[in-house]
């Protein structure tokens, strides 16, 4: 039996940078800023592989100012002093031809029910690999809200040896989503909400 891989020894494996996790966030955003240029290799990249679904790779989005590297391995972010309206998150990580992508990292980071992040320590912070059927669970809270954005979660998406995915997670239904500057109907999460619980589901796929 293989022993568990640590975040950090992932991330040594998975990219060029690789001391931390802040590094491979900068250096994949400076890989995917919205040049022109990447567009057109998108869409050659589209002509010869079949992309998942009809949406292609999931979009990337900014890590925004609140990503504190290192954070710790778990799949509940719910701990004593969260409150908030639980929500389940499941899905999978999936490439360009909807294979499911075991041991795949995805790291998420949010704000708390009253819109804060913890800048400090590591509550709502935390990673997990996905099983061999490329599968995550996440057991967290609704984000509030906070000045000059819509409610959104924040992932980080990378499969050994490959390009880190950053994005953002975003709440059907929202009022401000229109007007959000970050936002995209591509990134909306599929709820499935009853009255004592928010189950939602979203599938990552890496270009
Ligand atoms: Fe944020």
């Amino acid at each position: 039996m293989q022993p568990l891989q640590t975040r950090r020894q992932f991330l040594q494996i998975g990219s060029l940078t690789i001391a931390s996790g802040a590094i491979a966030i900068g250096s994949h955003q400076s890989l995917t800023q919205g040049t022109d240029e990447s567009s057109l290799v998108t869409h050659q990249l589209l002509a010869l592989t079949p992309a998942c679904g009809t949406g292609g790779p999931t979009p990337s989005r900014t890590a925004g100012p609140f990503y504190t590297p290192n954070s710790p391995k778990r799949s509940s972010l719910i701990e004593p002093g969260i409150n908030g309206t639980k929500l389940i998150l499941t899905g999978k990580v999936l490439n360009r031809t909807c294979q499911p992508m075991a041991r795949a990292l995805v790291d998420v980071w949010q704000a708390d029910q009253a819109g804060n992040y913890d800048n400090s320590g590591y509550k709502l912070r935390g990673h997990q690999f996905t099983d061999s059927q490329g599968r995550y669970r996440l057991e967290t809270i609704v984000p509030g809200l906070y000045p000059g954005r819509v409610r959104h979660i924040h992932v980080a998406v990378q499969v050994a040896n490959q390009p880190l995915l950053t994005t953002q997670l975003f709440f059907p239904g929202e009022a401000g989503n229109a007007s959000d500057g970050l936002f995209n109907p591509v990134l909306l999460l599929r709820m499935n909400s009853t009255r004592t619980k928010n189950q939602a589901v979203f599938n990552f796929v890496l270009a």
